[in-house]
């Protein structure tokens, strides 16, 4: 079976997880400390901090911007769900407005359509990796007085229409690090604060609620226990060492992809997109003719071996969210998007050989075999 996704790990991980496990400091230790200078010198911004998980890093964004029982927050229903729940666990209301075609992004016109008396702010997704359309947003935040939250978690290396590393602009934004994502630590996140202020506050809510100086029972504040473990953090650490290599065979592997797809009638490839060297590559994600059976052609790829998904749902129309009126219809660009795309096998050590394979069967799947 070709898989979905498949982690790159080696003897370097292999090494730091090791170094830690001799050294008995499991948590809050200098391999943690070294994971956040690594992350933050890679990215080029000045601090960021390691959180359990990209969710836990939006649930400290939200706070750290204020936004509570409510306050409004646009943002995409294209999206994995996370990127709404934040909200609701702070009581804020997310409010959906629809993705432009090409990069399944937030509209900057729809969102500035959206702003009303209660909206704080606006949590942009750079979905499978493409940066959201930060500078208009950002202008549109300025002019409303609204804050940012960006939702990264699938974007880590990508660029910018103005050059800048997504999560580098002086916004809050979130990272992730599942096994699927540009690197990995099994499990976590990043959150980029503002200045220092912010980032003693997002370690302090991450740890229970104690400041730097505090002991282990002493606690100033509201807190959770959002820590990642430096076991995962020297995963991060060797992850960060290779990511510009990791980025770039990602990247080469969307290539292959777009050659052998060329041909194949109906089917829209994300490389198509204008912008598309901006992307950091997260999935590898194409469109299906309208009249084909998703479900069939995911089937028949089973069948011979090759694993893909139907990617992504609609977040609005999770019953949850559908409690906030929500219904089918309100966003015809993102939902038509999630009843035709399918993610295909994608990761950095995919062989050309399997890209071919998995290309081929898609073929056959869609009866335009040769
Ligand atoms: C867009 C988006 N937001 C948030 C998350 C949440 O990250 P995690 O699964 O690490 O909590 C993910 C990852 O799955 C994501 O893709």
């Amino acid at each position: 079976m070709i898989p979905l996704a498949q982690p790159d790990l080696g003897a370097r991980e292999e090494e730091l997880v090791l170094e830690v496990l001799r050294s008995g400091q499991l948590s809050l230790g200098p391999m943690g400390e070294r994971f956040e200078r690594e992350f933050a010198a890679w990215l080029g911004v000045e601090d960021a901090v390691m959180t359990s998980s990209g969710t836990t890093a939006l649930h400290l964004g939200v706070r750290a911007l204020g936004w509570g029982e409510g306050d409004e927050v646009v943002t995409s229903p294209f999206s994995f769900v996370a990127s709404a729940n934040c909200l609701l666990y702070e009581g804020a209301k997310p409010v959906f407005v629809d993705v432009e075609e090409e990069t399944l992004d937030l509209d900057p016109g729809a969102a500035a359509d959206a702003v009303g008396e209660r909206t704080v702010g606006l949590l942009p997704v750079h979905i499978f990796g493409f940066p959201a359309a930060m500078p208009e947003l950002e202008r549109l935040a300025e002019r409303q007085g609204l804050g940012i939250l960006e939702d990264a978690c699938e974007a880590l290396g990508a660029v910018d229409s103005e050059g800048a590393k997504v999560g580098a602009r002086g916004n809050l934004a979130s990272f992730a690090f599942y096994a699927n994502k540009q690197m990995t630590t099994g499990e976590g996140g990043m959150i980029v604060p503002r200045d220092p202020g912010e980032a003693a506050r997002l370690r302090s809510e991450r740890n229970q609620g104690r400041a730097v100086d505090m002991g282990w029972l002493d606690h100033d504040r509201l807190g959770f226990n959002y820590r990642l473990s430096d076991l995962a953090a020297a995963l991060g650490v060797a992850q960060v060492e290779k990511l510009d290599s990791l980025l770039e065979r990602r990247a080469s592997v969307a290539r292959m992809y777009e050659e052998r797809l060329a041909g194949l009638e109906g089917v829209r490839t994300p490389l198509a997109a204008h912008g598309s060297e901006l992307r950091s590559w997260f999935v590898y994600t194409v469109r299906l003719p309208q009249d084909v059976n998703r479900d069939e052609v995911i089937r028949r790829l089973v069948e011979r071996g090759v694993a893909s998904k139907a990617y992504l749902p609609c977040i609005h129309l999770f019953p949850h969210l559908r409690e906030l009126g929500y219904r089918e219809g309100q966003f015809p660009v993102a939902e038509a998007a999630a009843a035709d795309s399918l993610a295909l096998p994608f990761f950095p050590a995919m062989a050309e050989e399997q890209v071919e394979r998995v290309c081929q069967e898609l073929a056959a799947a869609l009866g335009q075999g040769s």
